[in-house]
């Protein structure tokens, strides 16, 4: 009885580790299903007036130039290049979204994930806060949108 105790042990630990595997998602798909949430600390960064006019029309540029392919005019995320990835860009309109800070799209925007590339290197830190600008004038934009669509059926 003894000598089977170590054996067990052994036994016992191999399935546990077994089971443990079971629960990390084996495929890049799988993990990108879930929201991409942003470390709590982006929520601090705070950027320069992002309802400044010209700093929005800055951002339609750059985002003219380095999203719409992906996210589409409105922000839909229906821009050509944006099917077909392994994972679809989002809609900048929909409730998470929306709910975002400004400091944790700034951080998405920085980083990247997966498909969604990485600027850090590619546009400035002002750039990226004018893009953000832009994020925000879309959301207001589509707003309006809904608003109006329900004054009309009235
Ligand atoms: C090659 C396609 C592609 C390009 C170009 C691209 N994105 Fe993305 N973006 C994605 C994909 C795919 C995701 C979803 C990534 C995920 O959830 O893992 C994403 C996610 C995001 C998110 C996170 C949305 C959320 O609420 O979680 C933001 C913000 C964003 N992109 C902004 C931008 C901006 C701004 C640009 C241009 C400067 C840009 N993206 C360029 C593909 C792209």
């Amino acid at each position: 009885m003894n000598k089977a105790k170590p054996f067990l042990f052994l036994i016992g630990s191999f399935l546990l580790l077994l089971c443990s595997f079971r629960n990390i998602p084996s495929n890049y798909a799988i993990n990108q299903s879930q929201n991409w949430l942003s470390p709590s600390w982006a929520d601090t960064l705070v950027g320069p007036n992002l309802t400044n006019p010209s700093f929005i029309q800055a951002g339609k540029s750059v985002y003219l130039g380095h999203c719409i392919v992906c996210h589409g005019a409105n922000g839909k995320g229906d821009g050509e290049s944006g099917f077909g990835l392994e994972v679809p860009p989002g809609d900048f309109t929909d409730a998470f979204t929306l709910n975002e800070s400004d400091g944790a799209l700034f951080w998405k925007i920085t980083t990247g994930r997966g498909p969604m590339p990485p600027f850090l290197n590619k546009l400035s830190d002002n750039q990226r806060w004018q893009v953000v600008a832009y994020l925000r004038e879309l959301q207001r934009n589509h707003k309006a949108k809904i608003r109006k669509t329900k004054i009309r059926k009235k």
